[in-house]
């Protein structure tokens, strides 16, 4: 059965639902909440929405412990709410992304309630269970992402089980067939209630070396993360998952790929492997990050755009005719451009737009997270203020426990690339709770909101807002950026990203300075320059001479 591609062409919106639009007054976002932003949505232009949980959750790492896959949680209103969420989007033409969590579950899913009690029931094998080491310690070094072990000792069982995040989010058994038919179970019941795709979150974690071998441990720590991706029966089951579902079923998918390289990539998403369409890359979204640091995310450097655009480019090109790029800078797990790469104060507008330009200039599907739309910043919070789970076990172990980086720098690092700077609610507009919700949201709001609000783009013509409007709408009406061939100029030029995107009939140039400086570059003696399809400043651009943040789509011809 043929694949219907309609995802080629679209750019797709992720809403982290707690934090969109709260419509009953508990503080929490909701799914009606959801409904009722549909026409801002349709608005903005974008086709599909990706839906960070909604399922029944104890809510340890906001929802991505799942309790339950096929019911609602309450704090997102009920399976009614979102049904009428899916036809109502759909009678807009909007299509439904759903997150699928398949790597663990919540433990108090009933799979793993049954599973930890005894070693002989039908759940028994729904989780990874190994025998202590004869002096009673973990099987291993593994370490959690989210601090400690990896493995966690359950009496009843005598034995540990694994998790890869919180001991509350126990990794499923994938070997076990029951396992993966109940997998392929759930999405087909989606399926059947009008669900369009999956992204599925860390999918490429769910195959395990069965050995379960002690990780290198070049820094002689207690627990060592690594090696979570790319078992060794990886690609089997995403093929058979293919082929019981996103196939015959035509759902897209998008999958989390943390290690992937571009040649990795191509073993996921090239269709003659009937894999996955897509995944999401984390290479770029290290380009600020100290390599090979013992403090992994929280070792900040400034960006490096020449790394930034290597390794975009790289992917263009290693993926041109053999897949298709997910093409992002924010999600719930990522901070704000603006405050991160740009500059949030005096040139927000304009840092927010490059980036966007450069990124939605490319060839792949461009997902927005919501509030990039509208330039949100990071909050600058104080230890106390944030609520990951990541952040928090992370402060504990690094700063608490290993001591290998201080209070301040830990600080200073989350305020720039905390996962919770993209949690705080949506800004609406500039009225109490930023129009988020009539009582006190469950997280704190970024107090720029008077400022910084979907109303106040609206009615401005200069805005974020518009400017994302009219890359989506170049994007819908012009092939080019679907299909154009492309070629990165200046690759080593430390401000400028710039490249070309060209067919047989014409070629465009999409640039963009990323610094808060003026720049030059002599591409005019190069190129002539035609109609400009987009700018983020009003005067006329000098094309030698670019403005901080100054960003343009322009049509060319070769001197
Ligand atoms: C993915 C999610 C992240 C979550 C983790 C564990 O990386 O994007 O938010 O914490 O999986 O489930």
């Amino acid at each position: 059965m043929a694949r219907s591609d309609w995802w080629k062409k679209a750019v797709i919106y992720q809403i982290y639902p707690k934090s969109f639009k709260d419509s009953n007054g508990d503080g929490y976002g909701d799914l009606q909440g959801v409904v009722s932003k549909l026409d801002y949505l349709k608005d903005l232009g974008v086709d599909a929405l990706w839906l960070s949980p909604i399922y029944l959750s104890p809510q340890v790492d906001n929802g991505y412990d799942i309790s339950d896959y096929r019911k609602v949680d309450p704090i997102f209103g009920n399976n009614q709410d979102l049904e009428t969420l899916i036809s109502e989007a759909h009678k807009r033409s909007i299509k439904i992304i759903m997150d699928m969590v398949a790597n663990d579950t919540s433990d108090q899913s009933i799979w793993f309630k049954e599973s930890r009690k005894s070693k002989d029931n039908y759940f028994s094998d729904f989780y990874i269970w190994r025998d202590p080491k004869p002096d009673g310690s973990e099987p291993n070094n593994m370490g959690s992402n989210f601090g400690g072990s990896a493995w966690t000792f359950e009496p009843m069982r005598d034995q540990y089980y694994l998790h890869y995040y919180s001991k509350e989010q126990p990794d499923l058994n994938w070997e076990n067939t029951k396992v993966r038919q109940a997998v392929y179970d759930m999405m087909r019941y989606w399926k059947a209630h009008g669900v369009d795709g999956w992204r599925m979150d860390i999918i490429t974690s769910i195959s395990k070396d069965q050995s379960f071998p002690d990780n290198p441990n070049p820094h002689g720590i207690k627990f060592v993360v690594a090696n979570q991706n790319n078992g060794p029966r990886l690609h089997e089951f995403i093929q058979e998952m293919n082929q019981e579902v996103l196939t015959p079923f035509d759902m897209m998918s998008v999958g989390e790929s943390p290690d992937a390289k571009s040649e990795d990539a191509r073993n996921f998403v090239d269709p003659v492997r009937k894999e996955l369409d897509m995944i999401f890359t984390f290479e770029h979204m290290h380009v600020d990050r100290v390599p090979g640091s013992v403090n992994g995310r929280w070792a900040i450097q400034p960006i490096d755009v020449v790394q930034l655009k290597r390794i975009l480019a790289n992917w263009q090109n290693t993926l041109r005719d053999h897949g298709w790029n997910a093409l992002y800078f924010e999600n719930h797990d990522r901070a704000r451009t603006p405050s991160r790469w740009g500059n949030d104060k005096k040139y927000r507008y304009e840092s927010a737009t490059a980036f966007a330009t450069v990124l939605h200039g490319l060839q792949g599907t461009p997902f927005i997270y919501q509030g990039e739309e509208i330039g949100m910043t990071n909050p600058k919070f104080q230890l106390s203020d944030y609520e990951d789970i990541e952040l928090k076990t992370n402060y504990k172990k690094l700063v608490e426990q290993e001591k290998t980086i201080n209070s301040e720098d830990f600080l200073r690092a989350a305020n720039k690339i905390s996962r919770d700077n993209a949690r705080t609610p949506m800004q609406w507009n500039g009225s109490k709770n930023a129009g988020f919700s009539e009582t006190k949201p469950w997280f704190k709001l970024n107090p720029n909101y008077t400022e910084i609000n979907v109303q106040r783009d609206l009615d401005s013509e200069k805005s974020v807002f518009n400017y994302f409007k009219s890359l989506i709408d170049l994007r819908h009406n012009n092939l080019l950026l679907t299909e154009g061939k492309f070629k990165l100029l200046l690759p080593n030029h430390p401000q400028i990203f710039a490249y070309l995107r060209y067919s047989q009939e014409k070629t465009w140039l999409i640039i963009a300075n990323l610094s808060d400086h003026q720049v030059d570059n002599n591409l005019s003696n190069e190129y002539s320059y035609g109609k400009i399809l987009l700018h983020n400043y009003r005067n006329k651009i000098t094309f030698n001479k670019l403005n901080p943040y100054e960003a343009a789509i322009i049509e060319i011809t070769v001197k």
